[in-house]
């Protein structure tokens, strides 16, 4: 899709945030280079990261040290190295569906099957109880979930949590918690998983959080019975972290909050206009997301959102098709307004168009 694309094309397609990361992050790199900071760091990170991200972490589960935190090279290596530590040949892993297009190949990867579960529109993109309870079996291994989701941008609330960990406990599944944008989120708190079931492999991210995914660099935290596990696998994938990186990152963490929280004010701000923007074109109907920073509208009319997304590139804007993410996705346009809101009443005009045109 964003290769159809023309030079002009309007973005609404990116996962990422388009900020420049925390200056005071970009600073304490320079300086890490000037310093001669350019050695292997540990396996599992600086320990000053990893203390910093344990006292962050304390948010969501007080008894969080930093023996349970390791750094690792993004999200995406964190799920990738606890797929190679669960997953074996045979196993079923419930994955959300629409969800972060990782999953599934990670588990098919390791010869694992995934098994996917519906985030449908009608339940507001989170699961029920019986979604996940009718897909698990003998072979049920873990069970991935994303909230605030990628694409939906739905959150739980604390009940939701409870049930789904207490499902995870009832049939002794890991629980994979791909908690990415936890700091993106519209009203009231984010609810994490983290604390809630003892079996809970928790995986952040700092690309979302602090605009900075080309830096590649996340982390996981997990009980120290699994951290030992997981370090390894990750330790055989890329050794360590980046340490010039990881001295940035943590002038981030002490000092970039402020960025974080302007960073949401804008997004918040968006979101208005584009679920707006969105629902003024004929048969979509566009949830308000309440975390992360993407739309997800359903379309009524009778066209395979393949196609549908192919005119609207074609028209000027970059958007990805729902089944992209999953079947469940079908008959859904992901746009992300990681882009300013003239951008997004721009392009949403030409979607309008498209669609009135189909
Ligand atoms: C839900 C989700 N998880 C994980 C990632 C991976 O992020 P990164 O590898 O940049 O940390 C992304 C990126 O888009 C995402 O949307």
């Amino acid at each position: 899709m964003f290769e159809m694309a023309s030079k002009d094309a309007i973005q609404l397609g990116l996962g990422e945030p388009d900020f420049d990361p925390p200056p005071v992050a970009i600073e304490a790199l320079k300086k890490a280079l000037d310093d001669g900071r350019s050695k292997y760091s540990s396996i599992f990170g600086l320990p000053e990261l990893r203390q910093a991200i344990a006292e962050y972490c304390q948010r969501y589960d007080e008894t969080i040290t930093s023996e349970n935190v390791v750094v690792t090279l993004s999200g995406s290596e964190a799920l990738m190295a606890t797929a190679f530590t669960f997953y074996n040949k045979g196993d079923e892993i419930l994955i959300p569906d629409p969800g972060f297009v990782f999953y599934r190949p990670h588990a098919q990867i390791h010869g694992a099957k995934p098994v996917p579960f519906p985030l449908k529109q009608e339940n507001a993109f989170k699961p029920t109880q019986d979604d996940l309870l009718e897909r698990i079996t003998s072979r049920t291994k873990a069970i991935i979930v994303n909230f605030p989701s990628n694409p939906c941008g739905s959150r739980v609330s604390k009940e939701e949590v409870r049930m789904i960990s207490d499902i995870a406990r009832d049939k002794n599944l890991v629980l994979i918690t791909d908690e990415v944008y936890d700091q993106i989120v519209y009203e009231g708190k984010h609810n994490s998983f983290l604390g809630q079931y003892e079996n809970v492999v928790f995986i952040n991210s700092f690309s979302k959080t602090y605009a900075m995914p080309g830096w590649r660099i996340g982390y996981f935290v997990a009980k120290e019975e699994f951290v030992e596990k997981l370090a390894m696998m990750h330790y055989y994938m890329v050794a360590c972290p980046s340490t010039p990186i990881q001295l940035g990152v943590l002038a981030a963490i002490k000092h970039g909050q402020e960025f974080v929280d302007n960073m949401l004010k804008e997004f918040r701000k968006r979101r208005e206009v584009m679920v707006h923007e969105a629902n003024k074109v004929p048969g979509f109907n566009c949830l308000k997301p309440e975390g992360a920073f993407y739309a997800f509208p359903s379309y009524e009319q009778d066209i395979d959102d393949k196609d549908l997304a192919r005119k609207i590139v074609e028209a000027g804007v970059i958007c990805s098709p729902g089944s992209a993410f999953g079947a469940h996705g079908t008959k859904h346009i992901r746009f992300s307004y990681a882009n300013n809101t003239e951008n997004i009443k721009k392009g949403m005009a030409i979607v309008r168009q498209v669609v009135e045109n189909l």
